[in-house]
């Protein structure tokens, strides 16, 4: 569990710093062609991230009788995840440049959240 944890923490680091990338590339008004290529592979990566933790981590914290309110909440920021990355790959689809600038301040947004509430509040539940 530690080690997984430590992988987790890792991928949590590499999403901030793609999501940097993305942030720089729509500031500069990059092609869409090349921010859909760091949105793809942060998109599959993130989705694959969250199915790890909603097969391992949430079920563990709930096996040490540890699952309260607050986690469930946690849990179901990855619903508004997945939301925020559909929008943004609809908006690349259709070249929509506003689309893309709110999907993906709402993507950041969520983020910025959801990852130190994990860290600090589920992660640690997990991690003796
Ligand atoms: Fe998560
Ligand atoms: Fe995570």
């Amino acid at each position: 569990m530690k080690e997984l944890v430590q992988k987790l923490l890792e991928e949590h680091h590499d999403f901030s710093s793609q999501t940097c990338k993305i942030e720089q590339s729509i500031e500069k008004t990059v092609e869409f062609a090349r921010i859909s290529e760091v949105f793809v592979s942060l998109r599959e990566a993130l989705i694959e991230h969250m199915l790890v933790e909603e097969s391992e981590i949430f079920p563990e914290v709930s096996r040490r009788g540890l699952f309260t309110e607050r986690v469930s909440e946690i849990m179901q920021q990855h619903l508004d995840i997945t939301a925020a990355l559909e929008n943004m790959r609809f908006a690349l689809h259709g070249k929509n440049m506003n689309a893309l600038k709110s999907a993906f301040d709402e993507l950041s947004a969520v983020m910025k959240l959801h990852f130190p509430a994990e860290e600090s509040e589920v992660f640690s539940l997990v991690s003796s």
